[in-house]
């Protein structure tokens, strides 16, 4: 039994002649950007995260930098995120000429400890941007305290979090702006790359807006230099229909994640994912620890046996080439690094398959103790 990390295809077949239909819709149309469905997708999920304004981008590295420039973040200002995410997050800060504070993570949650975002706060802070890694809310609310208190906007990346909430309140919704991904393998994700810019601010929304299409309000008439960075008809048409199941796959994850619990809860070496009292975690990646440096050893075992898994991520934002002469030592971050394995994960992921990962898992674990 051979098993990917993340399979879309249950989920695709199960919605199949909605979605050909969507896209059948799309083509008769001729209408391929800027149409009716980007409109319509931008209203249903500005309705589902119960904010005013959604706007559609390609992708969630866009996101993000969209989302910075319409708060005002640019040259000569310092954003306090984390280093433990993917690139695109301190990636966006450095292109709109920012410099991006790595402070440590909770080793727990995964995501940026809000005691430590405190001392980071210097003059030239602009912006805290914390990223819900694997699914889990990072702390909001002292995050929200800390920027208020401070003078500084707080934007959230909730591209491995979509549906995820802190305290009951949607992801996305605490932050000035929220920037979301739609990458394929995203807990709401189209058939190629999208993003979303989400706020209640219209003077925000309204530069976002005007940023993705080149910087102009008026077609011809540009304002400021901006980007081609718009969603199109057809991601949107896609997602229109995912967005009326994303809730239930959400839950199925969450069954998913249950199930893994019942079956690796009890062996010692391994540490299972956390959900925090204040967190509805929505598992867009199922992230254990292996300890006593048997990692590499136990991903090995469950590749001869089929199964693949993912590291996310090898090496902390801080010590890749372009942040690393920046000398951070973040021991948390580092120390995930060494010891974090992401288990296949996804909403239709059956009880049989999940049996054999935790088959082989545990036997690995015992047998390199
Ligand atoms: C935490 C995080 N931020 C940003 C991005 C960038 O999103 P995209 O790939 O849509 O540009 C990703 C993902 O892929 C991500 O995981």
């Amino acid at each position: 039994m051979s098993i990917p990390v993340f399979d879309s295809r249950a989920q695709i077949a199960s919605l199949w002649s909605r979605l050909r239909q969507a896209i059948d819709e799309v083509m008769r149309s001729g209408h391929f950007v800027n149409g009716p469905n980007v409109r319509a997708f931008e209203e249903e999920v500005a309705a589902y995260l119960g904010l005013k304004y959604a706007v559609g981008v390609n992708s969630g590295t866009d996101a993000l930098v969209i989302a910075l420039r319409s708060l005002g973040v640019g040259p000569g200002d310092e954003v306090i995120t984390t280093p433990w995410t993917f690139f695109a997050t301190a990636e966006a800060v450095s292109l709109v000429g920012a410099t991006p504070v790595f402070v440590d993570i909770d080793p727990a949650t995964y995501t940026l400890d809000p005691g430590l975002v405190e001392r980071a706060v210097g003059a030239r802070t602009r912006a805290i941007l914390p990223v819900h890694l694997y699914g889990h809310s990072a702390d909001l609310g002292p995050l929200r305290d800390i920027a208020d208190r401070n003078n500084l906007v707080l934007v959230e990346d909730v591209a491995q979090a979509f549906g995820g909430r802190y305290r009951g309140g949607l992801l996305g919704t605490v932050g000035d702006v929220g920037a979301f991904s739609f990458y394929p393998t995203k807990i709401l994700g189209g058939f190629g790359d999208g993003g979303l810019v989400a706020t209640n601010d219209a003077r925000v929304a309204e530069t976002a807006r005007m940023l993705c299409s080149h910087g102009a309000k008026d077609p011809y008439l540009n304002e400021t230099i901006g980007y081609n960075s718009r969603l199109d008809e057809i991601q949107a048409a896609i997602l229109r229909v995912k967005l009326e199941r994303v809730e239930s796959w959400v839950e199925a994850r969450r069954s998913v994640a249950r199930r893994y619990a019942e079956l690796l809860g009890g062996t010692d070496g391994i540490v299972l994912p956390y959900e925090a009292e204040f967190a509805r975690h929505v598992y867009h990646q199922y992230t254990i620890r292996i300890l006593g440096g048997r990692r590499d050893y136990v991903r090995n075992t469950l590749a001869q046996a089929g199964i693949e898994t993912r590291v996310y991520y090898p090496v902390p934002l801080h010590h890749l080439p372009p942040y690393r002469n920046l000398g951070y030592r973040l021991l948390e971050a580092e120390r995930a690094a060494g010891e974090v394995l992401s288990l296949p994960m996804w909403p239709e992921l059956g009880p049989e398959h999940q049996a054999r990962v935790a088959e082989v898992l545990n036997k690995a674990v015992g047998r390199s103790s």
